[in-house]
């Protein structure tokens, strides 16, 4: 661990629980739908699981689809789950995949990524979302504007943690070295590896969550964005 990262040229970002907070999608959708039929956040949890794990899933079967057909089949398990098999209210899940598109940011998230531009650091998503998702998500929270380049898993049909999904950044900023990147996520497993792939590493442990027992460590671990700028020399 250390307290501050040098020769930092790129800060990239993990989209999903990094910048977008992923039950803002259930929240969203309990102003229209009465949800008290089942645990909304437990509903959130395992819709979130299920969509990381088909991830996995399917890149190890070779099988890939992209982030928005993952989404919507871990969805689909998740209210079977909930509400039982084909019993979830009519069009809650047209309804939450929708709110999959207008996602909220993390309160710290629209500052830090102006701060870093006016710094002149180069700023990135780089995600499993699909192209489609991250324009729309990125539009409604005008996250569009603060960004140098949001790229993602589609460039290269394999989901994290490939090490060709963080090579796209090394990549598309012509860095000589992944060193360069200053790379941010909420999820310990992709902190891990992107690690691991010689990025440095700022660990965003929004939810407390515990170490991975994986090849990569974080540098830095950080509760929320907020100290950043100053972590990247800014
Ligand atoms: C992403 C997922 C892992 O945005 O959160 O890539």
């Amino acid at each position: 661990m250390t307290d501050r990262l040098e020769g930092i040229e790129a800060c990239v970002f993990d989209a999903y629980g990094t910048l977008f907070d992923v039950h803002s999608a259930v929240a969203q959708c309990r102003d229209q739908f009465d949800l008290a039929a089942a645990p909304a956040q437990a509903m959130s949890d395992a819709w979130r699981t299920r969509q990381l794990q088909y991830t996995w899933l399917r890149s190890l079967m070779g099988n890939h689809v992209d982030f928005w057909q993952v989404t919507d089949d871990a969805l689909g398990f998740a209210l079977d789950t909930a509400f039982g098999v084909g019993n979830a209210p009519s069009g809650l899940h047209r309804a939450l995949m929708d709110s999959y598109l207008t996602l909220h940011t993390y309160p710290e998230v629209a500052g830090v990524l102006k701060e870093l531009k006016a710094g002149g650091m180069k700023t990135a998503i780089l995600s499993n979302g699909s192209p489609m998702m991250l324009e729309k998500v990125c539009a409604h929270t005008g996250l569009d504007s603060v960004l140098d380049a949001v790229l993602s898993v589609e460039d290269v049909g394999v989901f994290k943690p490939h090490p060709s999904v963080y090579q796209l950044a090394v990549d598309r900023f012509g860095l000589s070295r992944p060193a360069a990147v200053s790379f941010q996520s909420s999820n310990a497993w992709d902190a891990a590896a992107a690690s691991a792939f010689g990025f440095k590493v700022v660990w965003c442990n929004r939810f407390g969550q515990a170490r991975e027992r994986l090849p990569g460590s974080p540098d830095i671990e950080v509760t929320s964005l907020a100290t950043l700028p100053g972590l990247v020399g800014l």
